[in-house]
């Protein structure tokens, strides 16, 4: 099984999107590990995004992470990481198709509601930013016995 971390941005807790969002993932079958409301600190934000550092957008981006509440959660399924980036969209408001996060509610680069770690490096670096790993649920999801054809 795979991990991978998701923050539902400050634009979309202020837009009462949170229940939609995370809707998205469990009718998906997606196992949701761990989960937290907070405002995130100006050094969460940087450590976060500390690969965009030196673009003209990472000052606005860093002051819109931390303008108010966002949710985090850490994701469990197999090949979670490249599912929830698929079920993300693109980035850019004109590629991010309809039927995806973004696609369906957003229209703007920056205020894209959601962030998904990219590979397992970022899931490394992203997740410690946030949980620590007693705050990272282990159980058993009997859904899973419904959704993967062989015991993940
Ligand atoms: P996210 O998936 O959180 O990863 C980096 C974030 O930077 C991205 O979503 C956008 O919110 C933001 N971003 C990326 N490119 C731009 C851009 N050209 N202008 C403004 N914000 C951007």
């Amino acid at each position: 099984m795979e991990r991978t971390f998701v923050i539902i941005k400050p634009d979309a807790v202020q837009r009462g999107k949170i229940g939609k969002i995370i809707q998205r993932f469990e009718d998906k079958g997606l196992k949701i590990v761990a989960l937290k409301m907070l405002t995130i600190s100006k050094e969460q934000a940087e450590r976060q995004y500390s690969c965009h550092k030196g673009k003209p957008f990472y000052p606005t981006l860093v002051s819109f992470m931390t303008s108010g509440p966002a949710v985090a959660l850490c994701i469990e399924a197999k090949n979670a990481i490249s599912i929830v980036r698929k079920m993300l969209g693109a980035t850019d408001p004109i590629n991010s198709e309809p039927g995806t996060i973004r696609g369906d509610f957003s229209v703007d680069t920056k205020h894209n509601l959601v962030h998904a770690s990219d590979s397992k490096e970022s899931v490394e670096l992203e997740e410690a930013i946030y949980f620590p790993k007693s705050e990272i649920q282990g159980y058993h999801f009997s859904l899973n016995e419904w959704f993967y054809s062989e015991k993940p």
